[in-house]
């Protein structure tokens, strides 16, 4: 991967707006944004493969520390995976509810109405399992350091849930304790670290989803 050519070229994409039109996409791009939720309830519809490229694609286009990009992402679409995936991950979570649902964490999930059935793991077309790369691995076997990391791939992941809402579809940032399974499953080297999978497709007719409530402007941020 050459992700560090060299020299400088003119900033050819940037797009200033008037004042009067920075204002209104702004204030559009957040009512939009509002709209999006985390879904538990998947159709079975399946998604163009080509949407699914894009929104990672939008995702490859995030800021990351010296631009070493350290992610990956694999698509699954395939039922027999998908079937593995939902039953490792049913494992873990079996075990999470026995041990944690007394304890704070379980305590602080109980409004979600979750539980260690996680049948969208089966129903949406496509899981998208996120790998951070702690460091890269040059052509030759060497070591190649990655830098800030978790931020990195966070920002990518955040980008990628924006671009699937924006396509129309729906996502569940779904993270079961260990995942270490996915690296096996998945094909992916032992050092990159699951991070956690992206659930994607449209949602079940009829969905609902939990009441929630999201801070204020003046909870969240000040103005200095
Ligand atoms: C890092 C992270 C991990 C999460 N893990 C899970 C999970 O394992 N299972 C789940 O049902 N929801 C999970 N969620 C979804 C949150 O519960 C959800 O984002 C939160 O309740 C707010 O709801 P909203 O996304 O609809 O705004 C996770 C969210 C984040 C950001």
């Amino acid at each position: 991967m050459s992700t560090q050519e060299s020299g400088f070229r003119p900033l050819s994409g940037y797009q200033e707006y008037s004042l009067d039109e920075m204002k209104e996409r702004s204030r559009l791009f957040y009512e939009n944004m509002k709209r999006r939720r985390s879904v538990r309830h998947f159709s079975d519809r399946s998604v163009p493969v080509e949407v699914i490229e894009n929104c990672l694609l939008t995702a490859a286009t995030a800021p990351s520390g010296a631009n070493m990009q350290p992610w990956h992402f694999v698509a699954v679409s395939d039922k027999a995976m998908k079937k593995q995936i939902r039953d490792a991950s049913e494992k873990v979570e079996r075990e999470f509810y026995r041990k944690q649902a007394e304890q704070a964490w379980g305590k602080a999930l109980e409004h979600l109405g979750t539980n260690a059935q996680k049948p969208f793991l089966e129903t949406a077309p496509y899981l998208i399992a996120i790998f951070a790369q702690p460091y890269g691995i040059s052509p030759e076997g060497e070591k190649i350091p990655h830098y800030y990391v978790t931020q990195s791939v966070g920002l990518a992941t955040g980008m990628l849930i924006s671009a699937v809402h924006n396509a129309g579809l729906v996502s569940l940032t779904y993270t079961p304790g260990d995942t270490r399974f996915l690296n096996d499953m998945l094909s992916r080297p032992p050092h990159e670290q699951p991070f956690m999978i992206l659930v994607v497709g449209y949602p079940a007719e009829d969905t609902e989803v939990p009441i929630i409530v999201k801070k204020k402007l003046q909870e969240t941020a000040n103005f200095i």
